[in-house]
């Protein structure tokens, strides 16, 4: 069941549309910001308060990959995966990675710190590679200026 404190934040994002359905991806956003991920149940839930079917939420749930089904670890790591970003380094990028991380996309340290993930074009092109460590955009990347930005995440 959605908290008091979820369905206020809804309910007031709710104000700003004619249609209920609109404001889905808020609302999926709201869940997982206090919860860390979107389950079956909290799907459910939000289906429900919003008037609209398990099916069409999860439809746009697997559409818009920044919402996630499964539970992440403490930070998110999405890597760019797309053209530019892989002419200017995306591979070396993902492996250094992975070889740091112990993981490979898709999947999270066993201590719950990292999450990694792939992700399309971020919109900073004329830096890449690139990539987003929660909210925080890093750019101009390579493994030692990686690995001094992976340090203040704990
Ligand atoms: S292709 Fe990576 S930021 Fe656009």
């Amino acid at each position: 069941m959605l908290n008091a404190e979820e369905q206020r934040e809804i309910a007031t994002e709710l104000a700003h549309y004619p249609d209920k359905k609109a404001v889905c991806i808020d609302a999926m956003k709201i869940v997982q910001r206090r919860r860390g991920w979107v389950s079956d149940d909290a799907l459910r839930d939000i289906a429900e308060f919003l008037e609209m079917s398990v099916d069409d939420l999860d439809g746009v749930a697997t559409f818009y990959n920044l919402i996630f089904r499964k539970p992440v670890g403490r930070h998110v790591i999405k890597v760019c995966d797309s053209v530019s970003c892989w002419i200017m380094g995306y591979d070396r990028l993902r492996e250094h990675l992975e070889v740091r991380l112990g993981i490979g996309l898709g999947e999270t340290t066993p201590d719950q710190r990292f999450t990694l993930l792939p992700i399309v074009c971020l919109g900073a092109c004329d830096h890449a590679p690139v990539l987003m460590v929660d909210d925080d955009l890093h750019r101009d990347l390579d493994a030692q200026k990686l690995d001094r930005i992976l340090q203040g995440y704990k």
